[in-house]
């Protein structure tokens, strides 16, 4: 259980507009809407920020309006690879994407919008956009970020070529970037490394197989973030990294919904625990007070670059009274 008291600093990706918060698994309701009892159990377990994903306008809309609730909230705004054709569909390419560009000067003046995204490509689920409409979309994104002076938050699956060809013609119109959810080889890695001030984000889908696991201790924990991707991407008791988690919550089925546990199959923020606790056992690292330092002070130079020093602060407290 969480009762002691580690900051592992932020979970830089949740889904909050997920139906599973509001208890819908499959559009049946299942239980009430948690997002406070699992936004609770986060801050206990250590967590001290969390970025929650937009992936299209009506999403990061409705992200932006839960990172109001919380000052430890904030959010992106942006449009997934799978839901680029949203730019076409009103007729008005430029329309849409200035009520983007509007939604996050919005959301930067009330200090809660901190990146571009999820924006990227994603070539295994072509069926939901095609990779032409994909690329144009992720292409007119840099340009948010030139405008707004925003860091990226990246999706990429299956498409590192094409990738890494966007980003480089890109290079010039945006600060910094993490791709997030990193399921690629090394090779890929090297070549995301391979821009200055990327970053590479890893949760319970990168800790997989044991390939998975080699690509993660080849990443420098410099270049590192961490995160869930609630409500996907869990750690299963399938994983090759499993044996490194030291962290547990009691669960139980959707079905029979308990406050006090974690839902079988949902994944929710206080888990970046397990991710963090992984990635140190994998890499065989013992300063697990120095890794959570230097994992947050990697989100905070990226996305929260005014409070740099605050946010370090804050580990450091966290830190030494565990
Ligand atoms: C968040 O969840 C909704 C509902 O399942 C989904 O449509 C959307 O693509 C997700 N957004 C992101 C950024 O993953
Ligand atoms: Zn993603």
């Amino acid at each position: 259980m969480a009762t002691i008291r580690m900051i592992v600093g932020a979970d830089i990706a949740v889904n909050f507009t997920d139906g599973m918060f509001k208890g819908i698994y499959n559009g049946k309701q299942c239980h009430v809407s948690d997002i406070a009892t699992v936004l609770s159990r986060a801050w206990s377990a250590g967590v001290d920020r969390i970025i929650v994903t937009g992936g299209s306008l009506e999403e990061s809309r409705e992200a932006l309006a839960i990172a109001e609730t919380d000052g430890r909230l904030f959010c992106t705004v942006g449009v997934h690879p799978t839901r680029c054709k949203e730019f076409e569909e009103g007729g008005d390419p430029e329309k849409h994407f200035q009520a983007l560009l509007s939604l996050a000067k919005e959301g930067i003046q009330k200090g809660k919008v901190v990146a571009v995204g999820e924006c990227g490509l994603d070539y295994d689920r072509l069926h939901f956009c095609p990779a032409d409409i994909q690329k144009k979309y992720f292409e007119k994104q840099f340009e948010l970020a030139y405008i707004t002076k925003l860091p990226m938050f990246l999706h990429m699956r299956a498409a590192a070529a094409d990738f890494c060809e966007l980003v480089e013609r890109n290079r010039d119109r945006f600060t910094a970037g993490v791709a997030h959810s990193f399921t690629g080889s090394a090779d890929d890695c090297i070549k995301l490394l391979s821009f200055d001030n990327m970053y590479i984000g890893i949760n319970g889908c990168s800790l997989k197989t044991t390939e998975n696991l080699d690509v993660v201790k080849g990443i420098p924990v410099e270049k590192m973030m961490i995160e869930t991707d609630s409500p996907y991407c869990e750690i299963k008791n399938t994983h090759a990294g499993v044996g490194f988690v030291k962290s547990k919550w009691p669960s139980k089925k959707k079905e029979k919904y308990d406050q006090e546990c974690i839902v079988k199959g949902r994944n929710e923020p206080c888990l970046v625990r397990q991710v963090f606790e992984v990635v140190a056992g994998c890499k065989g690292i013992n300063d697990i007070g120095k890794l959570s330092e230097t994992l947050y002070h990697n989100t905070c130079r990226v996305f929260f670059p005014h409070d740099l020093d605050s946010a370090a602060d804050a580990l450091l407290a966290g830190n030494s009274t565990s």
